[in-house]
């Protein structure tokens, strides 16, 4: 009784919670098109499910038919056809099919060595892109002519560009290992490393991860001998006379703890002292743990229930980590994954799952979201994978954000009502953290399309404050500024590290932290008393000098996209902006006008919030959606949106005077045509009204110049810096 009380306060909650729990399978069934005729009565395969690293739940499944037996490496060759299916969380499936086999060969369709393995890997990269590498021969027979090449697809099939990667060094029929890394960069958008590596697969293991701080470590083993004097398990392993090779080697970011880790399966080699006596190998199994910097934090043997067979390791990110066993049987895998907790304690976990019927390849994946994929046994026109949610294994029982380290934000995820114009958020994480070097960026949704709207940068953040485990954040004003909008925040990793071991804390992704600002009710919605608002925007130089060069059309190009992007920004309403497309060159820069349009009943913002807004947008140009405009990362931020002099009340009386012309004008034609009775009457009038409106808006145009000649010298003028 004692025994197990003490046992249960070591298991974790979530631990406990699980074990009484069931883990409750679903199935995703994928209906496929035969597309080649002679290929139509074999089942579809599924050969590899992989996944964006994003938190988005999307997949990538590659599929393909048994087309012809290869005698040489005792494996089947494919149908000659890149069959993708990308599968997103809602369950929609987007197919890719890409034919072209002149390009990518059937070397690539085919298992070139007996581990099964293919030349062709696919990798989702980011957004809506997928690598695709391969390996291409002018000449098949020719081991020379080899060489390795990548394809980015995007979804919708095209290619979006062709790599090139050098000399491969695959020679069909032997045994040379296909050792291919290709690893996204922490921060997928920055990029990919690609390593390919040459050896006999028994001998060495190898392995390459990306760090949180924006590099990539490339791990490997050590065949080194070395003595180890402690006694314990894992130290005697490592005893004197021990060849050492890895077997299995998984690593990944860890997830619970600060840092890396992986898990090794190696083999140790007992040379007898005496020479020609038999060698004893013995294999056994690591956690390691350590930092950026290489510094090991920690060691740990791993006992395995199921040790013999295994084939592979996955760090689990809700904590704890799975060893998968995959046995053939007949034409299928049978599939067998052991749990074990932080403390390396097997799982028991009540599940109908302890053994599944996996497919031909045996073809599994584990979702950020804890969620594992196996691919099960296919039938002539479909394919099907088994999904279930495995528990947390870690001391924390949910995870928010999809960070473990993050123990609460505010705005929190999903809230409603964030206040409009919130100017600080704050994030709590469960260790102490100090600024480190990425950006945290916040975003906007409107319908489709997302809109930055501010990002600050950890190294040169000024209003950034840190006190232990929580770090606050000013946001600007303009930021949450759109009722009801919804937003959200994207924190990459190394935003923070830890502050006790200075290595880099993972960030948010971009699906983990939405919230909506708060709806304005018709009760609390101020009557836009502002008016029409005029006012002008500075280009910079190089703006300037770009604009000059512009031909008319080009120029009214200019206005409308500027127009656009602003209001896409802000946001607001189209039509609230509008340029009369007059400019002026003052000294080195050019001044154009915009024009703000006073709220119609159901619209928003006031003149003056767009105002406001526009104004804090620009000056905040580094770190705002403005840079991110093609034209408006040309206007001045040291200039602004400055207020013209309300021309309505400062020239009205000149407008009258106008106006009365206009309709002077009006009358005297209208007096002259009837008096004449002539059938020049519509000529007559039109003139008169071409006149009419011609002259207000020549009006218009020189109060403008006139009015921003005089006062161009100075920057800032209190009288229009509002
Ligand atoms: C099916 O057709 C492809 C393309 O024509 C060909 O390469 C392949 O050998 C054929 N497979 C069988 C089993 O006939
Ligand atoms: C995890 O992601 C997969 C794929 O998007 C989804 O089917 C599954 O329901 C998710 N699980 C949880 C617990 O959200
Ligand atoms: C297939 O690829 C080859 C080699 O890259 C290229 O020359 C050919 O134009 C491609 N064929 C089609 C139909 O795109
Ligand atoms: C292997 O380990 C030994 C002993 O620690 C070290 O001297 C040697 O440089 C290591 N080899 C490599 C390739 O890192
Ligand atoms: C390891 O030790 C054995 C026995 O002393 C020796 O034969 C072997 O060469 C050593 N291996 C390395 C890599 O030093
Ligand atoms: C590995 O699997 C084979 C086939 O199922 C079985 O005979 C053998 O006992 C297993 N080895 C261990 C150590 O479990
Ligand atoms: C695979 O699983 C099936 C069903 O549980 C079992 O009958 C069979 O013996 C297993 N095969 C191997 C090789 O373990
Ligand atoms: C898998 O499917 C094939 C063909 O449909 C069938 O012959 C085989 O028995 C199935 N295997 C299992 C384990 O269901
Ligand atoms: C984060 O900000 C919210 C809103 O101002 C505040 O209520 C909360 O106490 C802050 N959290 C921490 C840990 O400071
Ligand atoms: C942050 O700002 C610093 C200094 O201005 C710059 O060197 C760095 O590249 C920026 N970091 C990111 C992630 O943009
Ligand atoms: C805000 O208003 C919109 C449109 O009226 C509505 O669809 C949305 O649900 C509202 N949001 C909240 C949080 O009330
Ligand atoms: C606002 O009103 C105008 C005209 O009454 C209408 O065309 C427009 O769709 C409305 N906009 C919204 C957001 O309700």
């Amino acid at each position: 009784m004692f025994t197990i009380i003490f046992l249960l306060n070591l298991l974790p909650t979530g631990f406990t919670q699980n074990t009484q729990n069931t883990l409750q399978p679903s199935y995703f069934t994928y209906q496929e098109k035969s597309v080649q005729a002679n290929l139509t009565g074999s089942q579809p395969h599924i050969l590899t499910i992989v996944h964006y690293n994003d938190n988005s739940g999307t997949v990538v499944v590659r599929i393909g038919r048994a087309n012809y037996y290869n005698y040489v490496t005792n494996n089947y060759c494919y149908e000659q056809r890149l069959l993708l299916r990308v599968i997103k969380a809602d369950g929609s499936v987007i197919p890719m099919n890409y034919e072209n086999a002149t390009e990518i060969q059937d070397i690539n369709y085919c298992a070139v060595t007996t581990l099964a393995k293919n030349p062709l890997n696919i990798y989702p990269l980011f957004d809506q892109y997928i690598l695709v590498t391969y390996t291409h021969a002018t000449n098949t027979s020719d081991t020379s002519t080899y060489v390795d090449r990548g394809m980015v697809f995007h979804w919708d099939g095209t290619i979006i560009s062709k790599l090139e990667f050098g000399p491969s060094y695959l020679s069909p029929g032997t045994n040379l290992n296909l050792n291919e890394f290709v690893i996204n960069n922490i921060t997928p958008k920055n990029g990919f490393l690609r390593l390919s590596t040459v050896n006999d697969p028994t001998s060495l293991q190898i392995t390459a991860i990306a760090t949180l701080d924006g590099g990539y470590a490339l791990i490997y083993t050590n065949t080194t001998n070395r003595t180890f004097t402690s006694d314990n398990i894992l130290a005697a392993q490592f005893s004197a006379n021990a060849g050492i090779y890895a077997i299995i080697l998984y690593c990944s970011v860890d997830f619970v703890f600060i840092g890396h880790s992986c898990i090794a399966s190696a083999k140790h080699t007992q040379t007898a002292a005496i020479p020609s006596t038999t060698t004893n190998s013995v294999t056994f199994y690591v956690r390691i743990r350590f930092l950026s910097s290489g510094t090991i934090q920690s060691l740990d043997p791993i006992i395995p229930q199921n040790s013999g067979n295994l084939t592979d390791a996955r760090t689990l990110p809700f904590g704890g980590y799975a060893l998968i066993t995959e046995v053939i049987n007949g034409q299928n895998y049978n599939f067998t994954l052991d749990l074990y907790d932080e403390k390396d304690n097997l799982s028991e976990y009540n599940s109908p799952l302890k053994q599944i019927a996996a497919n031909f390849n045996g073809a599994f994946d584990v979702l950020q979201n804890n969620t594992l994929l196996v691919a099960l046994n296919e039938t002539t026109a479909s394919w099907q994978i088994l999904l279930v949610d495995l528990p947390p294994l870690s001391q924390y029982n949910k995870i928010y954000y999809g960070n473990m380290h993050v123990k609460e934000a505010y705005p929190p995820a999903n809230f409603k009502y964030l206040p409009l114009n919130t100017n600080m958020i704050n994030i709590t994480f469960d260790v102490p953290v100090s600024l480190s070097d990425a950006n945290l960026i916040i975003y906007q949704k409107i319908n489709k399309e997302v809109i930055l709207r501010q990002f600050i940068n950890s190294t040169n953040c000024n209003n950034c404050n840190t006190s232990g485990e929580v770090i606050t954040l000013n946001v600007l004003s303009c930021t949450f500024n759109d009722p009801g909008g919804h937003y959200f925040i994207q924190m990459d990793n190394n935003f923070v590290k830890s502050a006790e071991y200075d290595e880099p804390i993972l960030g948010i992704d971009q699906n983990m932290w939405n919230f909506q600002t708060k709806n304005v009710t018709s009760s609390e919605k101020n009557t836009d008393n502002s008016g029409d608002i005029g006012g002008i925007l500075r280009l910079t130089n190089s703006g300037s000098q770009h604009f000059q060069k512009l031909n008319d059309s080009e120029k009214h190009d200019f206005f409308v996209t500027l127009i656009d992007q602003l209001i896409s920004m802000i946001p607001t309403e189209k039509g609230r902006l509008k340029s009369n497309e007059h400019y002026q060159l003052n000294t080195s820069n050019i001044l154009v006008s915009l024009f703000i349009h006073k709220a119609k009943d159901n619209e928003t913002l006031t003149a003056a919030n767009i105002k406001d807004y526009l104004h804090q947008l620009i000056i905040n140009k580094a770190f705002t959606g403005i840079l991110t405009g093609n034209v408006t990362k040309l206007l001045d931020e040291t200039y602004g949106f400055q207020r013209s002099q309300d021309i309505g009340k400062k020239y009205s009386a000149l407008i009258i005077i106008v106006i009365m012309t206009f309709i002077i004008l009006l009358i005297l034609s209208f007096i002259f045509s009837l008096k004449l009775k002539s059938k020049n009457f519509k000529t007559i009038m039109s003139a008169a009204l071409k006149i009419g409106l011609i002259i207000p808006n020549f009006v218009l145009l020189i109060l403008f110049v006139a009015h921003n000649s005089n006062d161009i010298p100075g920057l800032h003028l209190p009288r229009y810096f509002y």
